[in-house]
């Protein structure tokens, strides 16, 4: 048994979506989320700041004595995931486009795959494409996860946005649409209106179980306790970690 708490991080409030699942798979842990809101968005930038990015986050919430890390973002997971594994001595869990179970319900696709430039254009994403993307093509979102860092997980201007971008890829109607970036299952309600008829996967609940996993692999699980979640920002405080308060609150039509 370890009553120490379990670090999570993304480059803002996305990895919420994340956090709920774990919060209600594993009640009784601790958790501290850090949301780097003064460097985002990560899947923009380039790999070497993406990683960069990635371990300092890492840093900080080693530094709270955390007992796992857990990268509760699709494009930090891609380009810094495996380095972090060789550096770090702790368990690390990190989260993947839920391609693999999308196709497995689908095996004649079409399967579309929604994530940030970094995420798509990775070696990681190559790999599981190899694996699972016979039948599936992918479409990157710049944009759409700033959309979720101002609160807005609905309404006319957001509509407006996901039918510009997903235009094209409506006419090749997908039945099933991955949202590979943790920040999208905030806007499934909307990824769903523009895209009808298409069912929506998110890596959360697979990755929240690999946590639960590990955890009692290693015997880190914390075996008593109430549970709680700290919230962290590298943002305006006022901001952000009232936005995260109202998200891990919200409800997800995933
Ligand atoms: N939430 C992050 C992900 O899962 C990325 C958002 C961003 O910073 O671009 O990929």
């Amino acid at each position: 048994m370890d009553e120490r708490p379990i670090g999570v991080f993304d480059s803002g409030v996305g990895g919420i979506s994340l956090m709920r699942n774990m919060l209600r798979l594993l009640p009784k842990e601790s958790f501290i989320y850090y949301g780097d809101e003064a460097n985002a968005p990560y899947g923009t930038k380039p790999e070497a700041e993406i990683l960069a990015l990635a371990r300092a986050d890492a840093q900080l919430l080693l530094d709270l004595n955390v007992k796992a890390l857990v990268i509760a973002c699709n494009t930090a997971t891609s380009a810094a995931a495996k380095q972090l594994r060789s550096e770090l001595s702790l368990p690390i869990i990190g989260i993947e486009p839920a391609l693999k179970p999308a196709a497995l319900d689908y095996t004649e696709g079409p399967i579309a795959v929604l994530a940030t430039p970094a995420t798509l254009r990775q070696q990681k994403f190559a790999n599981l494409m190899q694996l699972y993307g016979e039948h599936a093509f992918i479409q990157p979102c710049p944009g759409l996860m700033e959309f979720v860092e101002r609160g807005i997980t609905q309404g006319r201007e957001l509509d407006a946005f996901l039918d510009e971008l997903l235009y094209k890829l409506k006419a090749r109607n997908p039945r099933a649409v991955v949202l590979g970036c943790t920040h999208y299952s905030f806007v499934a309600g909307a990824i769903a209106k523009a895209l009808p008829g298409a069912r929506l996967y998110d890596g959360n609940e697979g990755t929240a179980r690999q946590l639960a996993r590990v955890l009692e692999r290693e015997n880190l699980l914390c075996g008593k306790g109430e549970g709680s979640v700290t919230l962290l920002t590298s943002g305006d405080p006022d901001t952000a970690i009232p936005l995260m308060k109202k998200l891990l609150a919200a409800p997800i039509a995933i």
